[in-house]
Parts: structure tokens; sequence; C-alpha cells
């Protein structure tokens, strides 16, 4: 049987998910004002507007923290870049980046904090029809969190909401 989510995989458009402004929530009281942030997976800049919109200096280029949605084909690469530039980091990534023999190796050798919100994040897909199948959570280094898992409350947001008239009604998983 042929399920949805790996013919989605195979043709290659699981890089082009954008994210809600609500998935910001809980990584918010962790960013300094005064910083700039680097959206070094700018894609068609829907993070980058959102963050300007509260505030924040935002670049594609550098800043003081990397903190994006990255592409998900490329998970390891950002991890590994990231944690060789020795700058904060906050990653918006697949609950299952946890596994993996590379990535185990990664987390082992620089650490990870996580921030892994209660409900699954709806995001925004070009064309595309159904919820996220995936649980998300903010992958963070430097950030200096409460604790190694924090686990939080996610506010449910309709879509609407988040400027994406466009996007058909999805569902979310609670
Ligand atoms: C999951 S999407 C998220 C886009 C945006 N960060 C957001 O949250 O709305 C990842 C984006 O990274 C882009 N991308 C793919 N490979 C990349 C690379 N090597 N460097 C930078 N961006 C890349 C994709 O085209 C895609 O738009």
């Amino acid at each position: 049987m042929i399920t949805k989510k790996p013919k989605l995989m195979m043709n290659g458009h699981t890089d082009e998910i954008y994210t809600p402004e609500y998935a910001l929530n809980p990584i918010l009281p962790y960013l300094k004002k005064e910083w700039t942030i680097w959206e070094n997976a700018w894609g068609t800049g829907v993070l980058a507007k959102h963050l300007i919109k509260k505030g924040f200096k935002v670049s594609s280029e550098d800043g003081d923290i990397i903190l994006t949605n990255p592409p998900y084909s490329d998970k390891e690469g950002f991890l590994e870049r990231a944690y060789k530039r020795g700058k904060p980091f906050a990653f918006l990534l697949p609950l299952t980046t946890l596994e993996g023999k590379k990535r185990g190796e990664l987390f082992k050798k620089y650490g990870v904090q996580l921030i892994i919100p209660n409900r699954r994040i709806n995001f925004i897909m070009p064309n595309k029809q159904g919820g996220s199948w995936f649980q998300t959570a903010w992958f963070c280094w430097k950030l200096n969190l409460p604790k190694q898992l924090n686990f939080v409350e996610l506010e449910k947001q309709e879509l609407k909401s988040m400027g994406a008239e466009n996007q058909s009604e999805v569902q979310d998983d609670k």
C-alpha cells in the first residue's frame, strides 16, 4: 500500500514546509531582543517575516543565533555546521531527528536541549492538503534552557489566523 507520506518524500517536496507564527511562541522567551537572528534556510521568508514582525533583526547571512526550520533533507548538515560555528542555535526539527548514528554522535559530543510542544504544528505546505504527520521540537544549543527536555503547551491556532488563507483546512492530531 502506498501512503501519502512516502510519496511526498519521494517527490522531494518535504523541504518546502513553512513555519506558522505560533510555532515560535515556545522559543521566544530565550531570544534576546538585541540579537540579530540568522535565518539560514530562508526559503520564501515565512519564518523571517514572523521574526521581523516580533521586533527582531533578521539576516539570511549571519547573526548572533541561528534559528530556522531547516530543510529536512539536510538535517545533519545543518546541525553539524551550526555546532562547528559555535553560535547558539534553535532548529525546529522532527522529533525523529534524535534518531540516527551520525546525529547521535553530534548530540553526544556537543549536547542538545529540546523544547517539545504538546501538539503537532500545522505547518504551511503550499498546495498540499492534510496536517503534519510528524511531531516537531525546537532543538537548541547554548540557549541555557531550564532542562534538557522542556515540555510546553502550544496553543492551537487556525491557519486562517496565520495568514495562510490559501491553505486547505488541516487537522491537528489532538
Ligand atoms: C522546511 S523549509 C522552511 C523554510 C523557512 N525556514 C520557514 O520556516 O518558513 C526549509 C527551506 O530551506 C531551503 N533549503 C534547502 N536546502 C537549503 C540549503 N542548503 N541552504 C539553505 N536553505 C535551503 C528549502 O528550499 C526550504 O525553503
